[in-house]
Parts: structure tokens; C-alpha cells; sequence
């Protein structure tokens, strides 16, 4: 619920659990003045202090007023150049140099319903949503900012939006635009990201704000293995079950800058947005720039809260379900079983060891098209490879439909090989700059896919491949940080919008395909996890997590990527053993039960797995088919933190109703002598009494503060699962 005060300019929005509040004062400068645990209303601005500071400027209209600074007054969208020397959101430059950005209030809506951003991801919803757009200028520089909100009270969603427009007559070079500035007066925060790298993305870090600024960022074009755009402020001792924290998601696959300042009065700043590095977007007069969406939740009560509310807002409102609330297949993926090494019966083969085990749907990976034996040729020729797949799809799809099992197909569209015919015809339209020698990543380079005709054309080609064939699954792929980025179709002056064009053209074609091929699941994949960000979850309702699938590994990465997004968009497959990556063997078991807890899936020529592996395959598919919507729409719990290195990790789903769960676990590496541990389990329902794995009947209260004995282990990462019914 939005409550306006116009009178006194006092902007509060209220969610089931949260409320945020903003007041623009007597210069009409828009203060923030709460976001926290919800409260009834009224005008908070009374707990903002004002003194002199040494220092800190006073704005033109304070006159003598020593103790009014932007510097030290918390600002709902900070500005530079003229008194806020904390991190800017906005700084533009118009034709004089300037760099000043001063913004004051002038006037508010309230909107029933979502607003939406076009060419760019957005949460979206009806009636359940409510929006408010602030309006702001910067007189001198006759530059226009809109913030918007959008409140889905039932999530404790908020998201917000930015929205530029140069109304002066000349033109105006934007060089920042953040999406939120979160200013919270009081408390003792930690930062947490989520870092890493190719095969081990979104390992969690955690450390109390220090004076100054701690950031995260990335600017390899994608939002990268590195670093996440989602970060949390929280309390020092805030855990998954208490404390006060603050969850910040960026809408944006490309550069971003997730900053935290703690200032010289001990408030803190959050920052999210576009990364300012190599960014310079000119308005020329009545243009406007969006920024793109930001998402906060805000949980009085730990991060397991927060996770949950994200977890649903992003399936039920970001998230473009193809399948709309049908089951997704369980898949086969012939990559790690081939790589590029395949011809038509070795798919079949595949296939046909699958399919009686319960998988649905084969995916046919990298190494169809154009000449690709190896990773140093063919990206951008998308026909097929008759050699290995003679009479196309129209030959091969059918075989594999005839199985029962239906066929998707990996593409990796923003790509080209210097080894390919679309590089001989076009060499121009790489990314890089002509004359100067560029750096290739995985042995190819990126196409500019800021043009439009390079767009249209590997979409024209791609669509005569989707078309040829039943196809009801695309895993878009990506697969190199960029470098060499510079732009052929824009003059030296706009270089600076490169990096963001090329993101809008990948969303610009995403949706293309979302809405030419409605029936299509695309499943997003950057080298596994390289792109993993609510921006790509709006078109691609699942990510390949990471390319690392060891059972052990993958723990940590699951965990990770749990705190924004939720598990029905996490792509996690069973893989064969010793993995590829860390060598190490698990049972099949452990494989499955840790894959289960995405969107499931096998990675692997089952012809080589053992009579009793295939087994115990054929059992976990039709456990997952059976608690399907348990895992993939049911709560998530996370109950043991995997970087501790304990005895075991947990993880819970508990449906909405809370009349089942499934709890999994892992053991860790085994010692003598081991302490008996107690699982405590979370989310159940008090008053009702449970079932468990049909070993007696136990009170939800009792399950969750007394808690469950966990059976010795004999061996190193051993798998257990328990399935609670209610009685
Ligand atoms: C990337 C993906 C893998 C696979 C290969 C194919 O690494 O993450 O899953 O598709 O490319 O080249």
C-alpha cells in the first residue's frame, strides 16, 4: 500500500512486512527516511538529525543554515557535484562540462498496477501491484529524473526504476545512473556478495562495512562468474532465522557497481546500476535513458525470509513460464557424454538409454552446426552439420520423438569464430576496434550485438533451424568475457554506450524469440553460470548454474545462488564420475539428490552407467516427478551453511500449505568417533503432526526444536532424503 502525503510531501510504502519512506523538506530535497520493519506511518523525518558538520557544504537556498548538507542528510537518489560527497547516483555532463547534478523535487503519482521498461526486464503483475513515480530536475541543467517504485505488498517486494530526459535544447552526456540508493541512517551492517569464478560462482562473502567504500562490480560485459548483482546489507549478527537485512537485485546482465559506503556519520549507502566504467550514453534534447530495474526486500527476520519472498515474487512475477505451472522435463544433455565428438546415432544411442529411465527431454548441446569439431570454429553459422547429422533435424528430431522424448537444442547466438563463413562475410561485425589486433576468449570473438542487422541476421538463421524441427527447449549460450569493445555503427563519441546496447540487443532478441516461440523453455547458460541475474531470469526461466557439476562443489554454488533466486531456475544435472572438473566419485545417489534441488537433469552417456545405476536413476526421476511441485514451488529452507564444513548440509522444502516437506542432505567427509547429530528442521507447521519417511508420526513443533537424529555414516558424502507428510 502507497499512502501520499502531498500536502506534506511525505511518500510512505507499506509491504505485509515492511514499510519505506521518503519526504521531500522545505528546499525539496527528497530525503529517505526509513525502510525497516513495517510501522504504522506518520512522518519519520524526525529521526533524521541535522548539525554542523565541518566540512559538509550547505546547499545555495540555506543560506548561513550550517546544519543543512547533502552530505550528512540521508538521500533517497544522491546527487554530485554540488554537496554530497558520498556516492553518487547520477552525474551527466552537459555541453559546458559541467559535472554538477542537483536534484529537487517536483512533483509525484500514484499508478494502480506495474509499471514496465521498455527493452529492458522488469517485474510485472496486475492489480496486486501499486506504483509511484517521484519527479525530479535539476533546473539549471534542465535534466528530468523519474524514480520509480513498485510495491507487491504480499512479498515485501519493492522494486524500483530510474528514468532520464534531457529537456534543455542541447545534448547531454550521461555518465552515471544508478538504480537504487539505499540510505540507512542506523545500524551496524555486514555486506554480503556472492563471488566467484568460471566452475564456482556465487560463493557467499561476508564482512562488516568499514569507513569508505567496499564494492563488487563487474565489467566483462556480462554480470560474470565474479561477482552477482545481489548483494545484502544485514545486521552483524543477523543469521537465516533472525536479524534485520536488506536484499538488493539488479535486473541487468552487463556491467554493474554494487556499492556500500559507511559514511563519516556511520550511515550507510547502497548503491546498484549500471556500471559507470566505459559508460557514457548521450541524450541529445527530449531524450530519455532508463536505468534498469533494481528489486529490494527487506526481512525483520533473517535471511531465509528474505530468500522466500524473492524466491516467490521471481517465479511469479518475473519469470515467464512457458510451461505455465505444468512440469518441466526432466532432461538429458549430451555435453559432457561427446562434447563435440557425435554424429545422429550417437544422440540416438543416448536418447535411447534415457528415455526408459523417465527422461523427457533431450537436449542436443554445442557441436551441431557449421564446422565445429573443436571450440575454434563455426559460432555464427547456424546450419546444420550434415556430416554428423545427416538429414538435418527433420531426420534426427523425429528418432528422438519417437522415444517419447522431446528435443531442445543449444545455440550460443552472440558469438563468432574467426573459422566460420559469417566471419569471412562479415568480419566487421565482431566487436573490436578495425586495425588494432583484439583478444579472442575460448578462441572466438563477440559479435556487435548493439546493431540490429547483426541481430536480424543470426535470428533469420536460427529461426530456420527452430522451425525445422519440433523443438521445445533452447539452452542460449554465451561464452566469453568482452573485450575489443567498440562498435563500428556508432561514432567515436557514443563508444560509451556499447556495453549497455549490446545487453539491450541481447534482451531485444531474447524476447523476440520468448514471443515467436511461446511453447519454447529457454534456458539461459555464460559458461555455466556467468550470467546468472534476475535480468536473464525475465527471458530465460532457467540458468545453467555452473559448469562445474561435481555433487560436493555444487553444494556451495546451489546454496549461493539460493539467497536471490529460487530453484525451479537453478539448471543442476546429474554428471558422471570422476567429474571432469574435480575428479572426484559420488554415488549416484548423492549426484541425484543434490541435482534434484534445481531444475533436475543428467549430463552423461547412460550406456555407461552400471544396470544399478540406472536404477537408482529411474527411482529418482520418478521421486522428483512425484514431489515435483514440492521442490520446485515450495518453500526452501536452508538449514546448514555448506562453507562450514560441517558433519552434513541440509536443505528443506516445505509446501506453501505446509502439509509436506522434503528435507535432503549431504553428509561431509567422514571421521571416527563422530558426534550424533540432530537435524532441526524449519518451516513446518507447529499444530499438525508429520509422518516422516513412514518412520513414525512426530509433532511439526517437536521436528523443529527438538529435532531429528541423523543416522551414523559410514563414508564420505553420503545422501539422505526424508519425506514429511502431515497426517
Ligand atoms: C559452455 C556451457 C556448457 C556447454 C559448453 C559447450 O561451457 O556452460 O554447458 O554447453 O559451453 O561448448
Amino acid at each position: 500500500m502507497i499512502v501520499l502525503d502531498k500536502e506534506n510531501k511525505v511518500f510512505t510504502l507499506h509491504t505485509q512486512n515492511t514499510t519505506y519512506q521518503m519526504k521531500a523538506d522545505a528546499y525539496r530535497v527528497l530525503l529517505h527516511t526509513y525502510y525497516g520493519p513495517r510501522v504504522s506511518g506518520g512522518d519519520l523525518s524526525y529521526l533524521i538529525q541535522y548539525a554542523d558538520r565541518g566540512a559538509s557544504p550547505n546547499p545555495n537556498e540555506a543560506g548561513h543554515r550550517r546544519d543543512y548538507s547533502l552530505d550528512t542528510l540521508p538521500q533517497e537518489y544522491s546527487t554530485c557535484g554540488v554537496g554530497d560527497f558520498r556516492l553518487p547516483s547520477i552525474e551527466f555532463e552537459p555541453e559546458d562540462g559541467s559535472r554538477l547534478a542537483d536534484l529537487r523535487y517536483v512533483g509525484c503519482e500514484l499508478r494502480k498496477g506495474k509499471y514496465a521498461l521498455e527493452g529492458l526486464p522488469a517485474f510485472w503483475g496486475g492489480q496486486e501491484w501499486e506504483t509511484l513515480v517521484v519527479y525530479m530536475e535539476d533546473a539549471s541543467a534542465r535534466m528530468s529524473v523519474e524514480l520509480y517504485y513498485g510495491v507487491l505488498e504480499k512479498h515485501d517486494l519493492i522494486t524500483r526504476a530510474v528514468r532520464v530526459v534531457n529537456r534543455g535544447t542541447e545534448p547531454v552526456q550521461l555518465r552515471r545512473c544508478a538504480s537504487l540508493c539505499l540510505d540507512v541512517q542506523r545500524g551496524d551492517f555486514d555486506l554480503i556478495t556472492f563471488d566467484g569464478c568460471h566452475a564456482l560462482e556465487r560463493n557467499l562473502n561476508r564482512s562488516p562495512l568499514r569507513p569508505g567504500v567496499q564494492s563488487v562490480e563487474s565489467v566483462r560485459g556480462t554480470s560474470s562468474h565474479h561477482h552477482n548483482p545481489f548483494v545484502i546489507l544485514c545486521d552483524h549478527n543477523a543469521n537465516e532465522d533472525y536479524g534485520l537485512c536488506y536484499g538488493a537485485a539488479l535486473l541487468y546482465s552487463g556491467n554493474f557497481l554494487a556499492a556500500a559506503e559507511r559514511t563519516q556519520l556511520e550511515h550507510n549507502r547502497l548503491l546498484l546500476g549500471i556500471n559507470p566504467y566505459h559508460f557514457c550514453w548521450t541524450l541529445a534534447s527530449g531524450e530519455a535513458f532508463t536505468a534498469p530495474e533494481a528489486a529490494m526486500v527487506c526481512s525483520p527476520s533473517g535471511f531465509g525470509q528474505m530468500s522466500r519472498q524473492f524466491h516467490r515474487a521471481i517465479r511469479e512475477n518475473l519469470i515467464h513460464d512457458p510451461l505455465q505451472g505444468k512440469r518441466r522435463p526432466v532432461l538429458i544433455n549430451n555435453w559432457e557424454a561427446t562434447e563435440f565428438t557425435f554424429n545422429a546415432d550417437k544422440l540416438v544411442d543416448i536418447a535411447k538409454s534415457a528415455a526408459p529411465l523417465g527422461l523427457e527431454l533431450f537436449v542436443m548441446d554445442d557441436g551441431w552446426f557449421g564446422v565445429r569439431d573443436t571450440d575454434t570454429s563455426g559460432l555464427g553459422d547456424w546450419t546444420v552439420n550434415e556430416e554428423k547429422l545427416p538429414g538435418g533435424l527433420e531426420a534426427l528430431v523425429p528418432k528422438i520423438k519417437a522415444l517419447g522424448m522431446a528435443f531442445g537444442i543449444w545455440v550460443e547466438p552472440e558469438m563468432i569464430s574467426e573459422d566460420s563463413q559469417l566471419y569471412r562475410a562479415h568480419p566487421d561485425w565482431a566487436l573490436g576496434v578495425p586495425g588494432r589486433p583484439y583478444a579472442r576468449g575460448r578462441s572466438q570473438l563477440t559479435l556487435d550485438f548493439s546493431r540490429g542487422e547483426v541481430r536480424d541476421h543470426i535470428y533469420g538463421a536460427i529461426r530456420k533451424v527452430l522451425d525445422s524441427a519440433d523443438i521445445s527447449y533452447v539452452k542460449w549460450d554465451m561464452n566469453r568475457s568482452l573485450t575489443d569493445v567498440w562498435s563500428t555503427a556508432l561514432p567515436a563519441n557514443r563508444q560509451g554506450e556499447v556495453f549497455h546496447r549490446y545487453i539491450l540487443g541481447v534482451y531485444e532478441l531474447l524476447d523476440r524469440m520468448r514471443r515467436d516461440y511461446p511453447h519454447i523453455l529457454i534456458e539461459g547458460c555464460t559458461g555455466g553460470g556467468g550470467r546468472f541475474d534476475a535480468g536473464m531470469l525475465y527471458y530465460t526461466p532457467q540458468i545453467w548454474c555452473s559448469d562445474n557439476t561435481d555433487a560436493i562443489d555444487r553444494q556451495r554454488i546451489q546454496y549461493g545462488t539460493s539467497f536471490c533466486y529460487p530453484i525451479s531456475a537453478m539448471g543442476a544435472h546429474a554428471s558422471a564420475v570422476p567429474n571432469g572438473m574435480t575428479g572426484r566419485r559420488v554415488s549416484m545417489e548423492t549426484r541425484g539428490v543434490v541435482a534434484m534441488s534445481g531444475t533436475f537433469g543428467y549430463e552423461m552417456d547412460l550406456n555407461e552407467t552400471t544396470q544399478e545405476e540406472k536404477e537408482v536413476i529411474k527411482k529418482q526421476v520418478a521421486f522428483f516427478k512425484e514431489h515435483y511441485d514440492l521442490i520446485q514451488q515450495g518453500d526452501y529452507y536452508r538449514l546448514t551453511d555448506p562453507f562450514q564444513n560441517g558433519p552434513y548440509n541440509a536443505w528443506e522444502h516445505v509446501s506453501p500449505d505446509r502439509r509436506e516437506a522434503l528435507v535432503s542432505l549431504v553428509s561431509g567427509t567422514v571421521h571416527a568417533s563422530a558426534p550424533f547429530c540432530t537435524l532441526r528442521l524449519k518451516g513446518l507447521d507447529p499444530e499438525r503432526t508429520y509422518q516422516v519417511n513412514g518412520q513414525g508420526a512426530f509433532p511439526g513443533d517437536v521436528l523443529m526444536e527438538a529435532g531429528w537424529p541423523l543416522p551414523m555414516v559410514l563414508d564420505d558424502y553420503q545422501p539422505m532424503q526424508f519425506y514429511l507428510s502431515a497426517l
